[in-house]
């Protein structure tokens, strides 16, 4: 079902981004990691990518320098055609800019979960009563009962709490381009389940989201590109289709097939006519709620 919230949404211009010929490497006393070498990408706007690849692979960093939250050393980093660290803070195109960070708790500075909710909206002007309205639409929008969360520390969240807080804390300034690394992590499957409905509206919608994870079942359902990231450069980078549906290949880099994979061929086996690709969650529901179903039993 649509949220009247999400309709609402006054959409800008989208936002294009690219890394172009970018080195980085995190820089210590006595020690340099590199992370990525002449490493280049564009993100078409309204993309909606999957960021694959093992830990330490870079998938991060990668984010943070699309934020604007890391430099690289080399290369360029652009977002609407400017680098993102130049943009003011509280510029139209920062504005739109929305990252979720791995450890939502490193993104938390204020003292209740209205205030840490509303701080990008204070700053841009909004009414308290706006400011708070448009709060308690959104965390209801992730299923919280707002009263009882908004005055609590975020810093006494639980993991899936905090994640989802962090969340809306982006949602309230309708980002078109949305940077979320992990983001159902730690979340039970309500919680799982109503971000993945959120970010379902986003994309139809046009935002550009490039999401970081390790689950492929969420990113079959909401990621059109895969990218799998594997010692600083990109080992596959091709449409959602094309790995997930290539077990051996998908194997290789480490992850298993999603289950709606699984479920469409299972229904191959019960004598199901399937197209030969990828289905959603819901596409295979409606087609087992159909009535021909009753013959697959
Ligand atoms: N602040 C830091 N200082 C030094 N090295 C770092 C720092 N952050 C990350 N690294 C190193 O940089 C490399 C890439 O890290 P990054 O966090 O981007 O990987 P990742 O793909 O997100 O991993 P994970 O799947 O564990 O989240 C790793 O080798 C990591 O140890
Ligand atoms: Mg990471």
């Amino acid at each position: 079902m649509e949220s009247p919230f999400l309709l609402s949404i006054d959409w800008e211009s989208p936002v294009q981004i690219e890394l172009k010929n970018i080195s980085f490497s995190y820089r210590g006393k006595d020690r340099v990691s590199e992370v990525f070498r002449d490493f280049s990408l564009v993100f078409a706007s309204g993309e909606a990518v999957g960021i694959m690849g093992r830990e330490g692979s870079g998938k991060s960093t990668l984010l943070q320098l699309l934020a604007g939250l890391q430099r690289p050393q080399q290369g360029e980093v652009l977002v609407a055609e400017k680098a993102p660290w130049e943009l003011d803070r509280w510029t139209e195109v920062r504005k739109n800019i929305g990252i979720l960070f791995q450890f939502p708790e490193q993104q938390f500075f204020q003292e209740t979960v209205e205030r840490e909710v509303g701080f990008s909206l204070r700053n841009h002007g909004v009414s308290r009563d706006q400011e708070r309205e448009r709060c308690w639409q959104v965390l209801r929008l992730l299923g919280f009962e707002p009263e009882a969360i908004v005055q609590k520390s975020p810093f006494t969240l639980s993991i899936g709490e905090a994640r989802k807080v962090a969340f809306a804390s982006i949602l309230v300034m309708n980002p078109n381009l949305l940077l979320l690394d992990e983001p159902t992590a730690g979340l039970d499957s309500h919680g799982a389940e109503a971000m993945m409905a959120i970010l379902h509206q986003l994309r139809r919608r046009g935002t550009t989201i490039i999401t970081v994870s390790h689950d492929t079942n969420l990113l079959a359902e909401i990621s059109s590109r895969i990218i799998v990231l594997a010692e600083g450069a990109t080992a596959f980078d091709g449409t959602a289709n094309t790995l997930f549906r290539d077990n051996n290949l998908l194997a290789g880099f480490g992850y298993d097939q999603p289950e709606t994979l699984r479920c469409a061929n299972l229904l191959r086996k019960k004598g199901k006519v399937m197209e030969d690709r990828l289905y959603s969650a819901d596409e295979l529901l409606f087609l087992t709620s159909q009535r021909s179903a009753g013959k697959l039993r």
